[in-house]
């Protein structure tokens, strides 16, 4: 299947006016995606059911060797080449290890805020050199916060971490694996839909389903930065798909690379013994809608406001706050190295202690023996003395008189 099947609508720059699109479509574009959350909800999975679901190259596509179940231990990178009508983009997308598993949980999402900080660090530091081709960029253009659906609201952890994420990249919030809704969720979403009849009803009970309502009112109470895009364009058509998309946010979605036939169709999805849980039906999930702002509504708006918003903002930064070619200071350190600093910090301490006390020995060595020399010194001078009072008897026995000096 060509790509331009996988993607009827084209990528990218679907939506930019001609002028612009022709602009564009001659450089074509680098679009980075990383997607991060607590461990085990689904964010692998869902990498792979984007490459095997709508931007599948079998001839670029580089997939991971990890097997789907396996738990993410470092950053993994994927990487794809899309082209349509002769746009190319080279999609990069960059999994984390998951978050969440420890007591304390600090230190194990740091890595993924100061990769993200290292990003603009190193795009800023290739920008200051005197040659500029060849850059590498791995900036972020957008971050998925993978939401456990736990059917309440938002942890305080995913707050911290989305807080931290929204201020340096585009965050998009995602309610991972949809399909685990309770049976009364949906069975309300079934009667909302047969009542009301079609697609705006599924959008409105999405939309207000009492998680996803939460969830955007703790994002909104707690002023987490998240992703929205100007709705309003010339193309009516164009602004009722961004309304519909902006309204799905935050996006619930399916993942699985499973092929599975119901009649005689083909679906990526998950069977259960009520039905199967579909990847791309609208009525099961957004991960079209996710898709389609990904890779071609919202992708160029994307890019843009990660050069002039985020980027911006970190270089500014920066600048006020560091001299000309400072090295960034770290701000979080990596745990493992941690000990190994603790352990140099007390080697030297005990270095300096040794070599504290030698000094305080050669110190009273030195204060004995000068205590020594001075009484020497005293017993020489009372010895002289002496000899000099001799001396001057001597004489005046010899002169009758007082010694001329
Ligand atoms: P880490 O690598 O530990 O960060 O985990 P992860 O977030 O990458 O999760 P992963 O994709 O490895 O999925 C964990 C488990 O959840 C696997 O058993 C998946 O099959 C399952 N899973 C993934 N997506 C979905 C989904 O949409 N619905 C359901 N029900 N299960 C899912």
């Amino acid at each position: 299947m060509s790509p331009s099947a996988l993607l009827p609508d084209g990528v990218g720059i679907a939506h930019l006016p001609n002028q612009r699109h022709k602009i564009v479509s001659k450089r074509g574009a680098k679009f980075t995606l990383m997607v991060c959350g607590e461990s085990g909800c689904g964010k692998s999975t869902y990498v792979n059911t984007l490459f095997t679901s709508g931007i599948k190259d079998p001839k670029k596509l580089h997939l991971r060797h990890t097997k789907q179940t396996e738990k993410t231990v470092e950053i993994e990178i994927t990487k794809a080449e899309l082209e349509e009508k002769n746009f190319k983009v080279k999609l990069t997308v960059i999994d984390t290890p998951g978050f969440g598993d420890y007591v304390n949980n600090r230190d194990s999402w740091m890595p993924i805020v100061e990769f993200l900080d290292d990003q603009h660090e190193s795009f800023m530091g290739q920008e200051q050199q005197p040659t500029r081709a060849g850059i590498i960029d791995l900036r972020v253009h957008a971050c998925l916060y993978f939401i456990r659906p736990n059917g309440h609201t938002l942890k305080p952890l995913d707050i911290e971490v989305m807080k931290q994420i929204g201020s340096r990249v585009n965050l998009i919030p995602v309610i991972a694996k949809a399909d685990t809704l309770t049976p009364q969720d949906l069975a309300k979403f079934k009667r909302n839909v047969s009542r009301k009849g079609g697609e705006r009803a599924l959008l409105i009970c999405l939309t207000h389903h009492p998680s996803i309502t939460q969830i955007l009112d703790v994002i909104h109470a707690q002023g987490i930065q998240i992703y929205s895009c100007p709705i309003e364009s010339d193309d009516e058509e164009v602004t009722s798909t961004n309304q519909r998309i902006m309204d799905a946010m935050p996006f619930a979605v399916i993942g699985s690379t499973e092929d599975i036939t119901i009649g005689d169709r083909t679906v990526k999805g998950r069977q259960y013994s009520w039905g199967v849980a579909e990847v791309e039906n609208e009525d099961h999930c957004d991960f079209k809608k996710l898709r389609t702002l990904l890779i071609r509504s919202h992708m160029h708006d994307l890019i843009s406001t990660t050069e002039e918003t985020h980027y911006e903002s970190y270089r500014q930064t920066q600048m006020e706050t560091r001299k000309f070619g400072e090295q960034k200071p770290k701000k979080y350190e990596n745990p493992k190295f941690k000990e190994k600093e603790e352990q140099l910090r007390l080697a030297f301490t005990e270095q300096v202690k040794k070599e504290e006390n030698r000094f305080r020995q050669w110190e009273a060595q030195l204060v004995s023996e000068r205590d020594r020399l001075n009484k020497d010194l005293e017993a020489q001078h009372a010895q002289i003395k002496a000899m000099e009072g001799e001396l001057e008897q001597m004489y005046q026995m010899h002169h009758r008189g007082p010694m001329r000096r």
